[in-house]
């Protein structure tokens, strides 16, 4: 069994920098660390040297990074994996350092979404220097897609300290590290990706702020602002450039007593299981994981049925060339 003891990043490919770090910072109000490395943007939001780091080349997300407790912790995963017979490649040293780990292991998931698990994460310890007063307290939850929402339970369950705190039927699988109800989500979709990336404000005032701020901006909100029945929050889900889903979110429930913990199951077609105020509720769009082997690429987007009963559907135009692997950065 793996212990995670954290979220620690996403990495995410962008055809245009400039474009994808101006709305990280302008609109979504993350910090941009000082340049260190060409073709990178480090984008901070709480401790963390960075929670988002946006990488200039194809499109696509890249990886999701979650912390172990040290160095024989990660060597002891990537044994425990490598016996499961997965594929597991060891960083190098230029590749954790732009990461800000001392060292990490990279492996695909059952469902090629690509994931790392990283020791000694870089804290930084001065303020963060938010671009805008969002209200951002740090980097709450992050999104993977899966075609099978059980099956990825079953896979991070088995392997890792993850515990399901809610199902949303078959579309989606609410997981806890910690106390947090959830850090980690799947939802299903046709192919591996990133649904989308959430940040914690502090207070319902924020959630509204922002959802005003991003209006005027023409920023397209995707869903929002409602309130989540299973963890409590207070959400705004916002499309960023291309294809890449954020999330505000206020008030997330906390299991203290973990071994009383029940978990539900919320129909997705029944009124309120995603949005307890009734608002309009469709599923937000995912970033395509870049893989040599993935068929298609691109954002897939999922009408408001289809939480209940359809896989997802690309809906991006992504060329060849986009395809190609990025392991490397
Ligand atoms: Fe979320």
């Amino acid at each position: 069994m793996i212990t995670l003891t954290d979220i620690a990043y996403v990495r995410s490919g962008v055809a245009d920098l400039g474009a994808a770090t101006r709305f990280a910072t302008d609109i979504v109000g993350l910090e941009l660390a000082s340049p260190t490395e060409a073709g990178v943007a480090h984008l901070r939001a709480d401790h963390r040297h960075h929670c988002l780091a946006l990488v200039e080349g194809p499109s696509g997300v890249i990886s999701s990074g979650f912390s172990v407790a040290d160095s024989d912790a990660l060597a002891a995963a990537e044994t425990e994996l490598e016996r499961s017979g997965l594929a597991v490649r060891r960083g190098s040293a230029d590749q954790a350092r732009s990461r800000r780990v001392r060292e990490f292991i990279t492996f695909d998931d059952p469902f090629g979404n690509c994931v790392e698990l990283v020791s000694q994460q870089e804290s930084v310890a001065r303020p963060v220097a938010f671009t805008r007063p969002a209200g951002i307290t740090e980097f709450g939850h992050l999104c993977l897609d899966a075609p099978d929402v059980h099956e990825a339970y079953r896979f991070w369950s088995t392997r890792f300290n993850a515990r399901v705190s809610d199902w949303i039927g078959d579309a989606a699988c609410l997981m806890r590290i910690d106390p947090v109800h959830h850090k980690l989500a799947v939802f299903r979709s046709d192919g591996p990706g990133l649904c989308h990336m959430n940040f914690q404000v502090a207070s319902i005032d924020d959630v509204f702020r922002n959802w005003h701020f991003l209006v005027s901006r023409g920023v397209e909100i995707e869903m929002g602002p409602g309130r989540h029945p299973q963890s409590t929050a207070i959400f705004l889900y916002f499309l960023g450039p291309e294809g890449f889903t954020y999330e505000y979110s206020f008030g997330v429930r906390r299991i203290e007593n973990d071994a009383a913990w029940v978990p539900r199951t919320f129909d997705p077609a029944e009124a309120g299981s995603i949005d307890m105020w009734l608002g309009p509720v469709s599923r937000p769009s995912s970033q395509a994981q870049l893989t040599p082997a993935r068929a298609a690429g691109g954002r897939r987007s999922m009408s408001a049925t289809a939480w209940g009963t359809a896989t997802g559907t690309n809906s991006g135009a992504q060329s060849a060339s986009t395809r190609s692997a990025v392991r490397s950065r």
